[in-house]
């Protein structure tokens, strides 16, 4: 079993955007710009949006960290959007979700420019990526296909069968892995809570994802001799002797699944990583193509 490593594909792609973002601002150019909002006191949003900005200043890319209460009205975010769609010192815009009930998420996603939406939600965006124009991929899973790549792993003629259909993971994946390009040509199954016979359809799986957010949920028994498994879920599970009183599991059974496999991602450290490497990715993208750079 070798294990995916997000630390190791992550470092290589931020090293390269580093190298390019310091060729940008040797030549007198500003860097890119990601105007990142957090509304609310989600722990774990928090540790999210900011591990994004610690990521940017590690590769040089200037941001810019909007923190509002979950009082702020739908109508003030909004605006805040639309300034953020005209600056044009800003190039890629996220606004962290799950937002305040009061919020609908859909108003916020619709109200980003798609040409600076680097989560890659709006549906202009899932439009390209499915008739395969240039666009954004949301992070997840281009972080997915990113870290298969660094591995050399095809997925070409071979079984993928992807557990969960969210807006921001199963779905674009299964379209990723479907289209034919370098990284596609793949069978796809696309699994989800009603599907029969689940555990009979992830064992016919070469290359298997689990993004259904319930820790553990993918057992030995589910798992081909020799298959790929990526893992993407964050599950925060209770944990008497950690100092935070919870730990990160992942819906695979690592323990017990690694022995099956030819690769595997852990949690955390595998796909997490490469969703921020993403973005990055994104962002840095969006400023060459709205800024019309030549590298
Ligand atoms: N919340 C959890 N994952 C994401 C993500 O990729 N983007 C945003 N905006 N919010 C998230």
């Amino acid at each position: 079993m070798e294990l995916l490593d997000g630390k190791v594909a992550s470092a290589a792609i931020k090293e390269n955007l580093k190298s390019k973002t310091e060729l940008l601002t040797a030549s007198g150019k500003r860097a890119p710009h990601l105007a990142a909002i957090l509304i609310g006191d989600d722990p774990a949003s928090h540790t999210y949006v900011n591990s994004k900005v610690k990521n940017c200043h590690e590769v040089g890319i200037r941001s810019t960290l909007i923190q509002r209460d979950d009082s702020i009205s739908e109508e003030a975010l909004l605006q805040m959007i639309r300034g953020l769609n005209e600056d044009k010192e800003v190039d890629g815009i996220l606004v962290q979700v799950p937002l305040p009930k009061h919020i609908s998420e859909n108003k916020v996603t619709l109200t980003i420019a798609p040409e600076k939406d680097v989560d890659g939600f709006h549906p202009v965006n899932i439009g390209n990526m499915v008739l395969g124009l240039p666009g954004f991929v949301s992070a997840t899973p281009w972080g997915i296909i990113l870290l298969l790549k660094h591995y050399g792993i095809k997925s070409e003629g071979k079984n993928v069968v992807i557990v969960g259909r969210s807006h921001t993971v199963g779905t674009p994946l299964s379209i990723l892995f479907s289209r034919n390009t370098s990284f596609g040509n793949a069978t796809v199954t696309l699994c989800h809570s009603r599907t029969h016979n689940l555990e009979e359809i992830c064992r016919t799986a070469d290359i298997l994802v689990a993004a259904i957010g319930k820790a553990q949920f993918i057992k030995e028994d589910m798992v081909k001799e020799g298959a790929v498994v990526i893992d993407v879920g964050i599950n925060r599970v209770k944990d008497s002797n950690t100092k935070s009183g919870f730990r990160l599991k992942g819906d695979v059974d690592f323990e017990n699944v690694k022995g099956k496999c030819s690769y595997i991602s852990p949690v955390p450290g595998g796909v997490g990583l490469m969703t921020i490497a993403a973005l990055l990715t994104n962002t840095f993208d969006a400023y060459i193509r709205n800024n019309d750079v030549a590298l």
